[in-house]
């Protein structure tokens, strides 16, 4: 769309178009945010303090010509913000067999760089993203908007292949190294092999991450950095996850509850064990 066309955010009102569809399909639910729906060709989801930054962002991105996000339709007559619905299949809360592919993991990679690419230049003006409680990696520079929750889950497939990114709800600044190693780090999936999700144990985490690797297009200096990387960011992970249980409650206090506390130390001391191997994997 034309950006001189376009409303601004804050004030943009999503009126449907005549004999639109108005089915309701209950989305997945996922670990924090409940009530997302699909309403014919549109999701619904509550209005949220980060609504309108991510908005601005998803406008920059469409703007761009970045194929892979859903865009801001404006907010329906309950309040609730309206987006377009990404055709195609997201994983379930366990990933299945499917989500295993090696191309899929390729595509995944190709299109967080894609969104890297398309996210350079834009700097939130009237919306700023409101301040997480600890940011993703305080020793680096953070000045790229990055979406910052590219799991399984929030990653529309088509073919086969990654086709689009949905809820951006953790979206802010960050750095494109965090945010793919991030990424990396639910698909490889990089985790105790203790936390494997069932059908997933005999999958090899240093030629998936690789593959991963190769596909992003990590310079030899960031494969260098990964297992330190990894290390400071499950840290932070715990310590904002602690943070969030207590300050937010619902489905971040649920997370905690469930042990994802220990699971995030596991990991870490996995990242530990392994950061000469996974250098090797990354660099031979
Ligand atoms: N724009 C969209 N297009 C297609 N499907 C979507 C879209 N937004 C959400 N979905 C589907 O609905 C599911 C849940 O929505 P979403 O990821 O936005 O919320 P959530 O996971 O419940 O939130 P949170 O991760 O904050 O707990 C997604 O995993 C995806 O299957
Ligand atoms: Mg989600």
């Amino acid at each position: 769309m034309n950006p001189a066309h376009r409303v601004p955010v804050a004030s943009r009102v999503y009126t449907p178009a005549p004999g639109e569809a108005s089915d309701v399909e209950h989305m997945p639910a996922g670990d924090v945010t409940d009530g997302v729906v699909r309403v014919g060709g549109t999701i619904r989801r509550p209005h949220q303090p980060q609504s309108l930054a991510v908005a601005e962002y998803l406008d920059w991105l469409d703007d761009t010509g970045f194929e892979g996000s859903p865009r801001f339709l404006g907010r329906d007559t309950q309040g609730r913000d309206v987006l377009t619905f990404v055709p195609g299949q997201c994983a379930g809360a366990i990933p299945e067999a499917w989500v295993q592919s090696g191309d899929l993991l390729v595509s995944v990679a190709r299109l967080v760089r894609r969104l890297h690419t398309a996210s350079a230049g834009f700097a939130p003006e009237a919306h700023p993203f409101p301040p997480r409680p600890v940011r993703p990696n305080p020793t680096d520079a953070a000045g790229l908007i990055c979406h910052l929750d590219i799991t399984p889950q929030n990653v529309v497939v088509r073919d086969g292949l990654a086709a689009g990114l949905v809820d951006f709800d953790l979206a802010g600044p960050s750095t494109a190294l965090h945010d793919s190693l991030n990424t990396a780090m639910h698909w490889v999936p990089l985790r105790d092999p203790s936390d494997a999700w069932p059908g997933w144990e005999d999958q090899d985490p240093f030629h998936r991450l690789r593959i991963f690797a190769d596909a992003y297009g990590w310079t030899e200096d960031e494969r260098r950095r990964v297992p330190g990387a990894g290390i400071e960011a499950a840290a932070l992970s715990y310590e904002r996850m602690r943070h969030s249980a207590a300050a937010l409650g619902g489905g971040w206090a649920r997370m905690w509850q469930d042990g994802v506390g220990g699971q995030i130390n596991r990991r870490r001391a996995w990242l530990e064990a392994n950061a000469e191997p996974l250098v090797a994997a990354l660099t031979r």
